[in-house]
């Protein structure tokens, strides 16, 4: 198993992408076991608000690519299912951020609630590079957060960027010491535990109800794009190039 879940504090639930010797890269079974996790939050009433954070003082490499070479597999792959249990959550989510925060591993914390980086964190979407094309919603989300032009930037480039960046262009909400990340994430997440839990349901609907919609539309429409371009020989020989290095 490389998520683990368990309950640290009173109403605080702690998930942990735990595979750092592939950077916490993630696998279908992986994106299911998140996607569970989140769900089973939701229904869960010992459980107020989610921290995600990953092992070995990484979050996460993004997808598995040697996942993405299976291309008898059609569509964009199984990162979807996480993306729309984020996109569907209830109960807010905390990111805790060190290392490196890859792919789906930067465009999942634009459905985070809060999220933290260590400052020496490395961010990237590196879609274009490895043939691919935006996933996650970003597409929509980044050119909102970001603005369009460093949006573009960032997404045609796919250039390495760090936390104070990556504040900037809204992805996360600060960068903090390098290795503080989850004691800041806790500490909020515990002050969430404790305020009127209805309240913060509610108030999470309402600020993501205006976008909601239109980020899930957009997850699909990105789905159908990133599902051509992952089985394309672009993607196929860049993700040879990874795996062989
Ligand atoms: N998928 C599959 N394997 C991965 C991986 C990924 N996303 N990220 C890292 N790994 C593997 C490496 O192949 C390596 O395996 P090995 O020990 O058998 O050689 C191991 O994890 C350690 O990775 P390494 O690159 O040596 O670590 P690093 O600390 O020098 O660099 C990263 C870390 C995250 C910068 C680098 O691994 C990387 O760029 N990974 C790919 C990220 C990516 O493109 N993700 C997909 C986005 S759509």
């Amino acid at each position: 198993m490389t998520i683990r879940t368990e309950t640290i504090r009173d109403g605080v639930r702690l998930l942990t992408m735990d595979r750092p010797h592939r950077r916490n890269a993630l696998d279908p079974a992986d994106y299911q076991a998140l996607a569970t996790a989140i769900e089973g939050a939701d229904s869960d009433p010992d459980v107020r608000v989610s921290v995600l954070t990953g092992a070995g003082g990484v979050f996460t490499s993004g997808n598995d690519i040697a996942s993405f070479q299976d291309v008898q597999t059609e569509g964009a792959g199984a990162g979807m299912v996480l993306l729309r249990a984020l996109v569907c959550a209830r109960k807010p989510i905390i990111a805790a951020v060190e290392g490196f925060a890859i792919g789906i591993g930067t465009t999942m914390l634009l459905h985070c609630d809060f999220a933290f980086a260590g400052r020496a964190t490395r961010f990237r979407v590196p879609f274009v590079p490895l043939g691919l094309c935006p996933e996650g919603g970003s597409s929509y989300l980044l050119p909102q957060v970001a603005g369009l032009k460093r949006a573009t930037e960032l997404l045609m480039l796919g250039d390495q960027f760090d936390a104070d960046d990556a504040a900037e262009a809204g992805l996360i909400n600060r960068a903090v010491p390098d290795g503080d990340a989850l004691a800041v994430a806790l500490e909020r997440a515990e002050r969430l535990a404790a305020a009127p839990a209805e309240s913060v349901e509610a108030t999470k609907l309402l600020l993501r109800r205006p976008i909601r919609d239109a980020v899930l539309q957009t997850l699909d429409v990105e789905s159908v794009h990133f599902g051509k371009r992952r089985q394309s020989a672009e993607a196929q020989a860049a993700f040879a190039g990874f795996m062989r290095r």
